[in-house]
């Protein structure tokens, strides 16, 4: 088997100007917004948007995998997503299954780890398995990862490690030896550093339930520029940005 980039390393193309290479964050995480905006300037349908989506997503995860970064974090489908007219939604999963279908053929080539956070029970079958195959080859690599969010939600993420939680301390676990990283260990990305940098595209400047509990700490970008419209330069802008702040976690 073809081993993966290694954790840390030089970037493999041409080193974006501006950039300390030296300095990136560990793990980005994106809300990917304006794929209807994008497709309704075009005269297109939504879809169309949430199609051009995906591409952009494969670029940047792409870009990520070069600069060197260990993970990206998408938010793909919300738990509140399913409010959206129902031919939508289905868009959206027939999008997923044909990227996750590809992306299974070409894991040896991209060299792009893929990880699923959410409740995937909703799903249908067929994308409950992609899904799962998908892991399970990840699991054998090692290397840059990319979390796909799906009916993700923060809220809903915190309440059912609460539960689980609240589970074990019925079973004899003192909810007084309960540290901030033992809770941590109950959420979806119990294995995965807080992101250090979060990135929303599209003019909104609000979290929308996203990564609540990991996002104590991180960074923020906003940029108008649609999603579909997110280029390798935007992401340089926003780690450019990244690394300009002084973050000092409550410190001086
Ligand atoms: C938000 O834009 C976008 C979504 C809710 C869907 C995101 C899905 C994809 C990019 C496609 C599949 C993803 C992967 C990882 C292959 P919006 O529709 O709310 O845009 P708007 O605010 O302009 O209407």
């Amino acid at each position: 088997m073809i081993p993966f980039l290694r954790r840390k390393g030089p970037a493999r193309r041409e080193e974006p100007a501006g950039l300390d290479l030296e300095k990136l964050p560990r793990h980005v995480a994106i809300i990917m917004d304006g794929n209807g905006r994008w497709a309704k300037k075009r005269g297109l349908p939504r879809t169309a948007g949430h199609a051009a989506g995906a591409e952009t997503f494969r670029t940047i995860a792409t870009c990520c995998r070069d600069l060197g970064l260990d993970y990206l974090t998408v938010y793909a489908f919300s738990t509140e997503n399913w409010k959206r007219p129902p031919q939508e939604v289905s868009a959206i999963m027939d999008l997923l299954e044909r990227y996750l279908k590809e992306s299974i053929e070409k894991m040896e080539r991209d060299h792009i780890r893929l990880a699923f956070l959410g409740d995937l029970s909703p799903l249908s079958e067929k994308l409950r398995e992609l899904c799962a195959r998908t892991e399970k080859i990840s699991r054998g690599y090692s290397g840059f990862q990319a979390n796909i969010c799906l009916n993700y939600g923060g809220r809903d993420e915190i309440l059912r490690a609460a539960r689980a939680m609240a589970r074990d301390c019925a079973a004899g676990l003192d909810p007084e030896d309960v540290a901030e990283a033992d809770f941590a260990r109950y959420l979806y990305t119990r294995d995965i550093p807080d992101p250090d940098l979060i990135i929303r595209p599209s003019g909104e400047v609000r979290i929308s339930n996203f990564l609540l509990w990991q996002s104590a700490y991180s960074e923020f970008y906003f940029t108008h520029v649609l999603w579909p419209d997110f280029s390798k330069k935007e992401l340089y802008r926003a780690l450019e940005s990244y690394q300009k702040r002084s973050r000092r976690f409550g410190g001086i």
